[in-house]
């Protein structure tokens, strides 16, 4: 550690701090998230965001070319915690920003003002890994063997990976311990924890129960916790912003939009644009919209009915437990197809609403059926992507049409995970008959695989009557 850096509880009241070698994921004196802050003024901070293209570069295996070489770690002046010879990378981050013109044209937005995030291209595929390799960073450093987290899938996979590959500083292999809820994952993300190795717990109950579950385990079994209460991997998923400015080539867009589950990337977003804005390295900041699946909208009911808000840091508690207290004595849980974001009871509303409050943000809710859909469109017009990143997408549809966000503009939707993580659920939807009104139907953008006979003349009346292949 370098002494720039210090642990901070967000609770304006108490605003303890701690050393960042202090293993904690919750403030000591009243149980608070933390925050990791700088003493900006002693760190190296570049005057411009344009510094960081001198960063561009092929691999090589110095210390300097592997972090330059992360789309992490390339941009180290603004999560300065940690000694270039500490830094844990897999090259991750190194993700585009897409335009997407004909989707623009779909939604309503003006072509050329529409950008997708494609997190996907990360090496386990999805943004979790921008947020791992800084929480591996401070792990091995504090010489920790044992990782371990609860996970709808991806942070399973990520962190997996992440152990698989990093030795602590003594030289031992890591043991990473997942928790996931029975027959609530996806296929292909359960199948990547068990490839990298990681103890693989099923337990019995959902992804809530599983997050209690990891942080008792965390206080009683020497587990490092890598779920996001953790703040050292809010401090990776804030490059996510950093890599967005860059695709826009340093301009600010006017709306952020990514899916809400435990709300770690929303929350680390907040933290960046605070921090750029602190720094004086951007003179705006773009709004957020945080969507929810609608089978799993705690935070939209918070926002929206509840009128729950930040308030500069005295967020109303008892509004949140009695909300909770009902969900529970509703036996109300969370469901929805896009599993990754099947969560009831996120580890960080408060920061989120405070992203929400400094960035002007909204909170929507989109149903399966939307989500769906607009999954299908990015599978179309981009990348492709997981059933829970399509969240953005089908909110940017509704915020469309409520007249929130107008054409002209400049949205970037987060795509948070990659296509292949859930095919279950995209071949499903091409396939699948639904009964709308009467009538058996195939899903609006549904694209069904032809059973052909082998033969050139039966394969040409296929394309001869294909409406897709145009
Ligand atoms: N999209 C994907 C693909 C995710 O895997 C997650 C979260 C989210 C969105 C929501 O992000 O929590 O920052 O609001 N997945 C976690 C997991 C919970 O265990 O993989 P968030």
């Amino acid at each position: 550690m370098n002494g720039l850096a210090f642990q901070q509880c967000i609770s304006h009241s108490c605003a303890r701090r701690y050393g960042c070698d202090d293993v904690l994921f919750a403030c000591r004196a009243c149980g608070s998230l933390l925050d990791i802050n700088y003493d900006w003024s002693r760190c190296e901070v570049p005057k411009s965001l344009s510094f960081f293209e001198k960063r561009w570069s092929t691999p090589g295996r110095d210390l300097v070319a592997r972090a330059d070489f992360s789309g992490v770690w390339r941009f180290r002046e603004l999560l300065p915690f940690a000694a270039l010879e500490d830094i844990v990378t897999l090259a991750e981050g190194r993700t585009q920003l897409q335009q997407a013109d004909d989707l623009a044209t779909k939604v309503g937005i003006k072509p050329g003002n529409l950008f997708l995030q494609y997190e996907g291209f990360n090496p386990s595929g999805s943004f979790k890994d921008n947020g791992m390799a800084a929480a591996f960073t401070i792990a091995r450093k504090h010489g920790r063997r044992r990782v371990g987290c609860a996970s709808t899938g991806n942070t399973s996979a990520s962190m997996a990976m992440y152990a698989s590959q990093t030795r602590t500083q003594r030289g031992e292999p890591m043991q990473p311990i997942v928790f996931v809820g029975g027959g609530k994952i996806s296929l292909g993300k359960l199948a990547q924890a068990l490839d990298f190795g990681a103890l693989t717990l099923q337990i019995d109950g959902d992804f809530d129960a599983c997050m209690s579950l990891v942080q008792q385990a965390a206080n009683q079994l020497d587990l490092y916790l890598m779920n996001s209460v953790n703040p050292f991997r809010l401090e990776g998923q804030k490059t996510i912003m950093y890599r967005v400015l860059e695709g826009l080539g340093w301009h600010v867009p006017d709306w952020i939009i990514v899916p809400g589950g435990n709300l770690g990337n929303s929350s680390a977003f907040g933290k960046a644009y605070m921090e750029l804005r602190t720094l004086g390295l951007v003179d705006r900041v773009p709004r957020l919209a945080i969507i929810n699946a609608s089978g799993a909208d705690t935070l939209s009911r918070l926002v929206n009915c509840e009128q729950l808000k930040y308030e500069g840091g005295r967020i109303d508690s008892t509004r949140v437990h009695s909300f909770y207290g009902r969900m529970k004595a509703e036996g109300r849980a969370a469901k929805t197809i896009a599993s990754a974001i099947e969560i009831g009871r996120p580890v960080n509303l408060p920061k989120a609403l405070r992203a929400l409050e400094y960035m002007n943000g909204v909170v929507r809710d989109v149903p399966d059926e939307a989500i769906l859909d607009a999954k299908a469109l990015v599978g179309r017009h981009g990348f492709g992507c997981e059933p829970a990143s399509a969240a953005s997408v089908a909110g940017l549809q509704l915020l469309r049409e409520k007249g929130v966000i107008s054409p002209s503009d400049t949205v970037v939707c987060i795509l948070t995970g990659h296509a292949l993580k859930d095919s279950d659920a995209t071949v499903h939807y091409h396939q699948s008959i639904v009964n709308d009104q009467h009538q058996l139907k195939l899903k609006t953008f549904a694209n069904t695989p032809i059973r052909c006979p082998a033969t050139i003349d039966a394969i040409s009346t296929c394309i001869r009557h294909s409406s897709v292949v145009s």
